[in-house]
């Protein structure tokens, strides 16, 4: 029997090798896999444990939160407040940040979430996941405020996301290449499954909401249309697309198979810079697939560079094969 290594022993044997992981930001992630473990168990009971359905409130993007969005968001609250590793905060779910309260000690590390992403597939049992994000605060603060959680994605110093689907996976990078832990749910332990995993820098498959399509600005409509046209068109060669609608599964697909994962500005809100979150969503999986050899961009420039202004900013996202995420890119600039 190949011999099983734990996320724990992972993350000891990687601090020992590259002195990379202090031990605080050790437990900060062991504490998010404990987390994600419990929302895997939420999400796996389903219409038995009464978890499906709306919640019938609003969170602050204007989304009618689920159930399940809520109650992501509240057991990843409840399993970091207490460890003593973090300052403070911050989710898609919450319309501002949250310190942590008095009455626990507090550390170094501030923490940002997606606790429930793809929730339109929730109650049809399709892939969902959880996405994070780890900053360091600044030296010297005592109670962080809302500026400064608004660091570029490149002074991330952890991120990763689980999926929960056919398997629950936990994905992880810290800075030293990306892998994937496997849910044991008999042992309750996250085990070691790939090492390293690498995005090929090409690649025959897109994922894009083509029912927006009328929409786009025409460089990714020309980016499209070229890979529609398969073989005889520009590209020579045929494509084919996948969308499942939960950020998390199209980007673990990329990152097992390769892919181009977007979702563009469009002329629908001019002034709304695309769907997804820079803080929560396009920065973690950014630095994650950066570190799986892949390219995230917004059509402009590096994800991982934008300064941020507001905690619950939107972006375009490009991102996964390099060269293809070059070449939409490459479109936005002639
Ligand atoms: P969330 O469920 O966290 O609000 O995020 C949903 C996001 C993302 O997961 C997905 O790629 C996208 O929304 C799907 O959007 P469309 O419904 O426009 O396809
Ligand atoms: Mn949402
Ligand atoms: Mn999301
Ligand atoms: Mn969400």
């Amino acid at each position: 029997m190949t011999k099983r290594i734990s996320l724990t022993q992972h993350l000891i044997e990687q601090q020992r090798l590259h002195n990379k992981i202090p031990s605080e930001l050790r437990l900060l992630i062991e504490v998010v896999g404990r987390a994600c473990k419990s929302i895997s168990h939420a999400v796996g009971k389903g219409a038995l444990g009464e978890v499906l359905g709306s919640a019938g409130s609003e969170n602050v993007q204007g989304e009618v939160q689920k159930k399940l969005d809520v109650i992501s968001n509240e057991i990843l609250l409840e399993a970091n407040e207490w460890g003593g590793h973090l300052a403070g905060m911050a989710s898609e779910e919450m319309e501002t940040i949250h310190p942590i309260p008095n009455r626990y000690p507090k550390g170094e590390y501030l923490l940002m979430f997606d606790p429930l992403d793809g929730s339109s597939n929730i109650d049809v049992n399709v892939s969902i996941g959880t996405i994070f994000s780890v900053l360091k605060a600044p030296d010297g603060m005592t109670t962080p405020s809302e500026q400064d959680f608004l660091q570029p994605g490149t002074k991330q110093v952890a991120a990763g996301y689980a999926v929960y689907g056919p398997q629950t996976v936990l994905v992880l990078t810290t800075g030293d290449g990306v892998h994937c832990f496997t849910l044991d749910r008999e042992m309750g332990a996250w085990v070691l499954t790939q090492r390293d995993m690498q995005i090929p820098a090409d690649t025959k498959e897109f994922a894009i909401n083509a029912s927006n399509e009328r929409h786009w600005y025409p460089p990714v409509k020309r980016y499209v249309d070229e890979m529609l046209a398969g073989s005889t068109g520009p590209r020579g060669k045929d494509f084919n697309m996948r969308w499942i609608a939960s950020m998390v599964a199209d980007v673990h697909r990329i990152l097992n198979r390769g892919g181009v994962f977007m979702y563009p500005a469009d002329a629908r809100e001019p002034d709304k810079p695309g769907k997804l979150r820079l803080m929560y969503e396009a920065n973690p999986m950014a630095f994650i697939v950066e570190q799986a050899g892949g390219a995230a961009t917004n059509g402009d420039q590096r994800i991982l560079d934008i300064q941020p202004e507001k905690l619950h900013q939107r972006v375009a996202v490009f991102l996964g094969s390099k060269n293809e995420v070059e070449r939409v890119t490459g479109y936005h600039k002639e």
